[in-house]
């Protein structure tokens, strides 16, 4: 049943959409129950995430024929398939029979069988055998396929779109290769090296608004990411437009004697809803922030480095994002508290450090049209 906005603005007590825009245009956050409300978190499920652009994994993981990797885009559990013709799929990693998932690892394999009673599909996605059909008078193999989604490459990137007709994914990508051309900075060439995954016990929002601020970094990550760059407002930039936020800042400290004069430094973009790309003379990573439920959320940041990077400062830039990240988790799981106590129904933004907030907050709210 489709949800009805005026019932969740009364069960939430929620103000009219012009009245939360001219909040947010006050420094105020979105209402706490943005953060809790099952409703809104499948509103944002239908009206977010089934229709967006979603990082999904590096080029290696479906390299070869045969190769198939399982990601999410929201609720939605995909699969992208390297068919044997060299065609990129992607399709609901979701069974035709009884819903259970094709897969629920990445591999490779000629055919996908559903481990559950082994419905048999082509990489294409169509169904090739259902064990006991030929006992059925009227069962046709080929009127059943996977549910389609969109994928598409994006240099050495996968990315995924739960919609089928999805709008090209280069109207997306061109403002960031745009203002990294500008920024004479680009992750193509970086090398894929290591997968971080972090659960989290809050609204994706939270860790997405954690993501596109750096008022924190000279606390929250005061021996990680604030001890590497220069983070105090006159060094380090933010920029927003609707749908991407962009960060750069410089290097502060390497390790050894290494001097960080000269180096291009920090760059960062946050793409809506979810996905996200960073990268400094060293190293570089491109992630997603998925929602898993209204107080959980996931996180996958795929690391990369600059091919021919000092290996010792590659290391520690390594272990310093992952340090960092869960310096995030931790701050934004408590936050989840905060948001759940019932007393303190807004925060209170300071707009000259914190505006990307706003940008990515009106956003949602546009985006649910409420
Ligand atoms: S749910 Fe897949 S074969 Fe039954
Ligand atoms: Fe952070």
């Amino acid at each position: 049943m489709p949800i009805q906005m005026e019932d969740i603005r009364t069960k939430y007590g929620l103000p009219p959409h012009e009245e939360i825009l001219a909040a947010l245009d006050n420094g105020e956050t979105l209402p706490a129950p943005f953060y809790f409300a099952p409703e809104i978190h499948r509103l944002e499920q239908e009206q977010i995430f089934a229709k967006s652009w979603q990082y999904a994994c590096h080029e290696s993981a479906v390299a070869k024929p045969g190769d198939y990797a399982v990601t999410r885009a929201g609720a939605v559990p995909i699969i992208v398939t390297h068919g044997r013709d060299g065609e990129l799929r992607g399709f609901v990693n979701v069974c035709r029979h009884r819903l259970h998932a094709i897969a629920e690892a990445s591999g490779n394999k000629p055919l996908l069988q559903c481990p559950y009673h082994g419905w048999t599909y082509g990489l294409d996605g169509k169904l090739k055998t259902a064990p006991r059909s030929q006992r059925e008078k009227k069962f046709d193999c080929s009127t059943i396929s996977l549910e389609p989604v969109s994928v598409e490459r994006w240099d050495q990137w996968i990315f995924v779109n739960p919609d089928p007709a999805a709008e090209p994914l280069s109207s997306f990508t061109n403002d960031i290769r745009t203002h990294s051309d500008q920024l004479n900075s680009d992750l193509r060439e970086y090398e894929f090296q290591v997968r971080y995954e972090y659960d989290m016990n809050c609204n994706w929002k939270l860790w997405a608004e954690n993501a596109v601020e750096c008022y924190h970094c000279p606390t929250l990550h005061k021996s990680s990411f604030g001890k590497t760059y220069h983070t105090s407002p006159d060094d380090y930039t933010v920029d927003s437009t609707d749908h991407t936020i962009w960060h750069d800042g410089p290097i502060k400290w390497l390790p050894g004697d290494v001097d960080p004069a000269g180096l291009e430094g920090f760059r960062f973009a946050f793409t809506f809803p979810s996905s996200f790309f960073a990268l400094d003379d060293y190293v570089g990573f491109i992630g997603s922030v998925q929602p898993v439920g209204p107080e959980k959320c996931w996180a996958f940041v795929d690391m990369y480095a600059k091919p021919g990077a000092d290996p010792i400062i590659v290391k520690e830039w390594l272990d310093m994002w992952d340090r960092t990240l869960i310096e995030d988790k931790k701050a934004t799981d408590i936050q989840q508290i905060g948001y759940n106590s019932g007393r303190v129904r807004t925060g209170r933004l300071l707009l000259d450090s914190e505006s990307p907030l706003q940008s990515f907050m009106r956003t949602t709210v546009n985006a649910l049209a409420m």
